[in-house]
């Protein structure tokens, strides 16, 4: 009953749940004061952050830097509803060196400039991957022009370079993301031909702790969330990083989710990585399905999708709270219209995966995980660790 009424988003509905009044839509919260310059802006009580900090859970999201600063309704919900961000692309290496020998930390540095004003912890993505690889290095990943000696120098100086650029700021790297296929194989990038094997990862995590000591050092990627070769593959993989001495703190578990799949075995492979003594987070969740096709790809073509969808963010969410190793659960995003899946999956076409609609508007997703972290605050307290904290 109350889910429903919640979904139908009743302007004025409140409720009171878990100790903490939930207005039924964001927009009809009292407006908070403005925020003047260098002044954080203020967050309400039952908004997703203030929710999390209750059992010390960071609830993230990836920022598009096209929007934050220029899209004031997109810059207040980024600063209101989220204690920790992600650069969605402006630290990939494509973006912060271009040009070989020229960097460009100008967009990152404004992200991580807004994180610090609003008191949002930053997680940083990404220093080693394959993909959005600057065109001078490699335009696919897996071929180059450059030489084995020439790519291991310049891994090692852009692992140094962009830790030590941003000492102090990350709370969670990403150091190596993707470096698994879907079937467990190693994939075959640059990286791994120039090390002939994974050497390259725990080069790259050594690196990583030599360059900001006190940031979190995780490894990322998808697919995780299923018991299957691929997430065995990286368990049995990151326990011989473990077993070398290799400084990984965390695993990242990307959770990019999809109604057509069933909902995967998420809480035990939380649970399993923990158990090797590491953090782990669910760093880019969206939960995506069917759609119409342009211009109308954020509409399911199933009315009956979004309660999928809430169950399915519902679920991802409480797999976390569960697992008191999980520091942060992070939306690959939060408007419809930014997302990266409608671009991505076309045939047939999914979207609709975030959320937030496309005019930036709650949707019944939303108010479903506000409602459960209105009601865990009995959930195990974390400890999130990283720069200054326990
Ligand atoms: O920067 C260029 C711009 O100059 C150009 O005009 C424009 C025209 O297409 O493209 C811009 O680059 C785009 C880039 O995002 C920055 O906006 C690329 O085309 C586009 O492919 C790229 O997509 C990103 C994708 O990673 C690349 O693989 C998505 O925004 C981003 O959400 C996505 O994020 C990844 C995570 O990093 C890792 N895990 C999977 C996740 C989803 O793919």
């Amino acid at each position: 009953m109350l889910r429903s009424a919640l979904s139908i988003g009743l302007v004025s509905a409140t409720v009171l749940l878990g100790g903490v009044t939930l207005t039924a839509s964001a927009s009809a919260a009292p407006a908070p004061p403005a925020a003047g310059p260098g002044k954080p802006t203020p967050y309400p009580a039952d908004s997703l952050r203030a929710l999390g900090d209750r059992v010390g859970l960071r609830i993230g999201t990836a920022v598009n830097m096209d929007e934050l600063g220029t899209n004031a309704e997109y810059t207040k919900i980024t600063a209101e509803q989220f204690s920790s961000v992600t650069a969605e692309n402006v630290m990939k290496w494509q973006l912060v060196e271009p040009t070989r020998g020229t960097y460009d930390w100008a967009a990152a540095d404004e992200l991580v400039a807004f994180a610090k004003k609003n008191k949002q912890l930053v997680r940083g993505h990404t220093l080693v991957w394959h993909s959005q690889l600057p065109t001078w290095l490699s335009s696919d990943g897996y071929t180059t022009t450059l030489s084995n000696s020439e790519l291991k120098a310049l891994l090692k100086k852009h692992v140094q370079d962009q830790v030590k650029h941003f000492k102090g700021d990350i709370w969670q790297w990403d150091v190596v993301n993707e470096a698994f296929d879907d079937e467990g194989k190693p994939r075959e990038t640059v990286w791994y031909k120039a090390w002939g094997g994974l050497g390259y990862i725990a080069d790259a995590f050594r690196w990583a702790r030599e360059a900001d000591p006190k940031a979190l050092l995780f490894y990322n990627d998808y697919n995780l969330e299923f018991t299957g070769p691929k997430s065995n593959a990286v368990y049995d993989f990151v326990k011989t990083l473990q077993a070398q001495r290799v400084p990984i703190d965390g695993v990242g578990f990307q959770g990019h989710l999809a109604t057509q799949y069933g909902f995967p075995d998420l809480q035990n492979n939380l649970q399993r990585f923990a158990d090797l003594g590491l953090k782990v987070a669910e760093t880019e969740v969206d939960v995506r399905t069917f759609t119409e096709p342009a211009p109308n790809v954020n509409t399911p073509t199933s009315p009956l999708a979004p309660y999928a969808q809430e169950s399915y963010w519902s679920r991802a969410l409480k797999a976390c709270l569960a697992v008191p190793e999980c520091i942060s659960f992070t939306p690959w995003g939060f408007g419809d219209t930014y997302s990266w899946i409608p671009g991505w999956f076309t045939n047939p076409q999914e979207g609709a995966a975030l959320l937030y609609d496309a005019d930036l508007k709650p949707k019944s997703q939303y108010y479903v995980i506000q409602q459960d972290l209105a009601l865990a605050a009995g959930a195990p307290r974390r400890a999130p660790g990283g720069p200054g904290r326990p």
